[in-house]
């Protein structure tokens, strides 16, 4: 299978890139590489294969000669190249990180080990395009997975605590940057023990207000505060990143009668690249948490429950504990009573994973894979 990659050097296409020499993934495929800005130079050794000079991105007779194309280049060169190449007659499989197709009759959101089924039956109807799904839900699916397999989720709130990777790579450099800024401006002050830790944090406020805090990329102070406001406006009081909780978590689970409801309010605070969340979940019916701690383990070889003791908890279940890792622990499970008349039915999680791995890049790699098998 002659398989085109595209968006390879960037953040999301990097980390692809190393998950599959990882598991082997270019033994069994003929990598061929794109570019958008090095057209001709000599392309990387992908598991030991050379791959020859890289070619255009935007060459629509070269990309229609692949069989299969990943693409981590961004929604704008979907949007651009993905209609001109159907147009052109190209047949094969489209894999995108990018959200622009996902919610396309004609497009799969890919996460196979909570949609397995829909992806093949997607196959045996002659689907050929396939999108990773927005960090957010997939992350919440891989966690809550035992509970929506099992019917129990009535509906779910999802609060989160997402990391700058998800604004990009640049954003996450901005983050460095100021906490650099913020601990320059004090550090005098702070390596004197007996300095006033008012006049410390008087400091560092005004730092952080000041026009010369580097914002360029998130346009506010996200070190030492946080953003309540992820992707667009969307009009009616929701930002995009919080609509897409409901919508891509009932087209990835394949629900398309009833709807199961997901909302909240998503949040960009100073982590790095995992994204948490806080959820509170309405069942179905009332499950004891031992079962319901049996249920979300099995569902996945990834997910991990953590129990819920202080420890545990803050050792585990934080993106330091997480970041790089495949792992998706979900904890913080306990009934709370928000209804009298319905004891037992609300649950509370929390989780945390890499958005980059299960939020971006396995997915795809995965898809590959069963393309392959
Ligand atoms: N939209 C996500 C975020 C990342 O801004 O964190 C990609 O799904």
């Amino acid at each position: 299978m002659r398989v085109g990659l595209v968006g390879w050097r960037g953040m999301v296409g990097s980390v692809l890139m190393n998950r599959m020499e990882a598991e082997g993934d270019f033994a069994l495929i003929d990598p061929v590489c794109f570019t958008t800005s090095s057209v001709g130079a000599d392309g990387p050794t992908l598991g030991g294969k050379a791959t020859g000079k890289l070619l255009d991105a935007k060459d629509i007779a070269a990309l229609a000669s692949m069989d299969a194309i990943i693409s981590c280049q961004g929604g704008d060169y979907t949007t651009e190249i993905y209609p001109k190449l159907r147009e052109a007659g190209y047949t094969g499989y489209w894999i995108d990180a990018a959200s622009t197709l996902r919610m396309k009759d004609n497009a799969v959101i890919i996460l196979d080990p909570v949609n397995n089924a829909v992806i093949d039956s997607a196959l045996k109807s002659g689907i050929k395009d396939y999108v990773g799904g927005n960090c957010t839900v997939s992350l919440m699916l891989m966690a809550c997975q035992g509970l929506f397999a099992a019917g129990l989720v009535e509906w779910m709130t999802s609060m989160t605590y997402q990391a700058a990777s998800g604004a990009g790579a640049q954003n996450m450099r901005e983050l460095l940057a100021q906490m650099g800024t913020a601990h320059a401006c004090v550090s005098s002050l702070l390596s004197d023990p007996a300095s006033a830790i008012l006049e410390i944090d008087r400091k560092v406020a005004e730092e952080l207000r000041s026009s010369a805090f580097p914002t360029k990329n998130f346009g506010v102070p996200l070190a030492g505060s946080l953003i309540p406001w992820i992707d667009k406006d969307l009009g009616n009081g929701q930002s995009k990143e919080e609509w897409k909780g409901q919508v891509e978590t009932n087209k990835i689970l394949g629900n398309t009668t009833s709807i199961i409801p997901v909302d909240g309010i998503c949040v960009r605070i100073s982590a790095m690249r995992c994204h948490s969340q806080a959820l509170t979940i309405k069942l179905t019916k009332d499950v004891p948490i031992a079962e319901i701690e049996t249920m979300l383990a099995a569902a996945n070889e990834w997910v991990k429950v953590i129990p819920n003791e202080r420890e545990a908890s803050i050792y585990g279940l934080s993106p330091a504990a997480v970041t790089g890792t495949l792992t998706v622990p979900i904890g913080r499970l306990r009934k709370i009573n928000l209804e009298p008349s319905a004891p037992g039915r609300f649950l509370t999680a929390f989780t945390c994973g890499d958005q980059l791995l299960w939020g971006a890049a396995e997915p795809l790699r995965r898809m590959l894979r069963i393309l392959l098998a």
